[in-house]
């Protein structure tokens, strides 16, 4: 059975249907969501090769049409250029404004839709069907949309909101272990970072949870999806409260940036949620057993909790400058001061910094 989680948003509210069996069922729920009679599902070679013929079928017995377009998976395609050949397909099939779009897949095909929708004739309507766990947990959810530039990531977007997000936990089931886990990082970000019952929960499940127990993963997808839609609708444009869903971000991505993109993106935000708990009992902010607790949460899903020793720190100096969180030459940290509880600051000493930055690196 299915819960739904409503984003409330006024005119732009909608629903986040969560369960499992889902996807067999989509057809007649985007049949009874009444969006539009025909969609191009957006996805990604592999996730179109388990799902997507699926998917077309689904729909086409709920009366609705679905085309499948695909583009090659990897950050490498979430760029411009995929936007415009996509683009230039939607307009070469005759696709206006009373059609819509099908995002099928995880953070990148999300963002890529999402992003297509926003600008395709000025704006249609799209929906969101995640195939990770950090899509599902994550990504789907608030409307965040965009490609990459060779400058950094995400630096082209919009804030664009989905009509409809459909989860099926059932499909984590295809995803492979190192991604799943890396999705753990998020979730593990929502306990850390505003909800401490959940980080204790998160710690009692772990069998459950890392067993893939639909019991343990649709509660536990649920209040991802609940803590979010919350922070989402206080600041949809993150002015200022939705910041605090960036915990670990600031250090992740220059982490993930430094290693050349091979960190893959959990596994950087793991590190990074570390590193600021280490650097909050730096500064006196938060006691050092907030640290411990996060990286023991950590570890307990097999996550890093360390900056590759290898990794340049200068290099990773740098990423942290540039990074999107940075206003006005100020780097603006998300720390914790106790589990379940954060605050934004950029007041940081640079010898703090660059302590947490440089530890365990040799030769530094
Ligand atoms: N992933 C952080 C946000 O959506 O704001």
């Amino acid at each position: 059975m299915e819960q739904t989680i409503q984003v409330g948003l006024d005119e732009r509210s909608y629903p986040i249907v969560i369960g499992t069996g889902i996807f067999r069922r989509i057809g007649t729920m985007l049949h009874a969501a009444g969006l539009a009679k025909r969609y191009a599902i957006i996805s990604d070679d592999r996730v179109a090769s388990l799902y997507g013929r699926q998917l077309q079928e689904m729909l086409h017995q709920a009366d609705l049409v679905g085309e499948l377009l695909t583009f090659p998976h990897g950050e490498a395609s979430k760029r411009l250029d995929t936007i415009e050949q996509l683009a230039s397909r939607l307009a070469a099939c005759g696709f206006d404004r009373k059609d819509g779009l099908i995002a099928l897949g995880g953070g990148v095909t999300g963002d890529m839709t999402g992003f297509l929708a926003a600008i395709y004739m000025r704006g249609i309507p799209f929906v969101q069907i995640p195939t990770s766990l950090l899509a599902q947990v994550d990504s789907s959810v608030g409307g965040k949309t965009g490609v990459d530039l060779p400058q950094g990531k995400n630096l082209l977007g919009a804030f664009y909101q989905p009509r409809a997000v459909f989860i099926d936990a059932e499909v984590l089931r295809t995803l492979p272990r190192e991604e799943f886990l890396g999705g753990m990082a998020e979730v593990i970000k929502y306990g850390a970072s505003i909800d401490a019952e959940f980080f204790a929960w998160l710690d009692r499940q772990r069998e459950a949870i890392l067993a893939l127990d639909p019991s343990a993963l649709v509660p536990m997808i649920r209040r991802c999806c609940e803590l979010k839609a919350k922070v989402v609708e206080q600041d949809e444009r993150e002015g200022g409260l939705r910041r605090i869903l960036n915990f670990g971000h600031t250090i992740g991505h220059a982490v993930e940036a430094a290693s050349g993109y091979r960190l893959m993106h959990g596994r950087a935000v793991a590190i990074g949620m570390r590193a600021v708990a280490e650097l909050a009992a730096r500064t006196g902010m938060a006691d050092p057993s907030v640290a411990d607790s996060i990286a023991r949460l950590l570890r307990a899903y097999h996550l890093p909790t360390d900056i590759p020793p290898e990794l340049d720190r200068a290099a990773l100096r740098s990423y942290l400058s540039v990074d999107k969180k940075t206003v006005g030459g100020r780097i603006f940290f998300v720390l914790p001061e106790q589990i379940g509880r954060v605050s934004i600051t950029d007041r940081v000493e640079e010898a703090d910094i660059d302590a947490v930055l440089n530890a365990g690196c040799h030769p530094c």
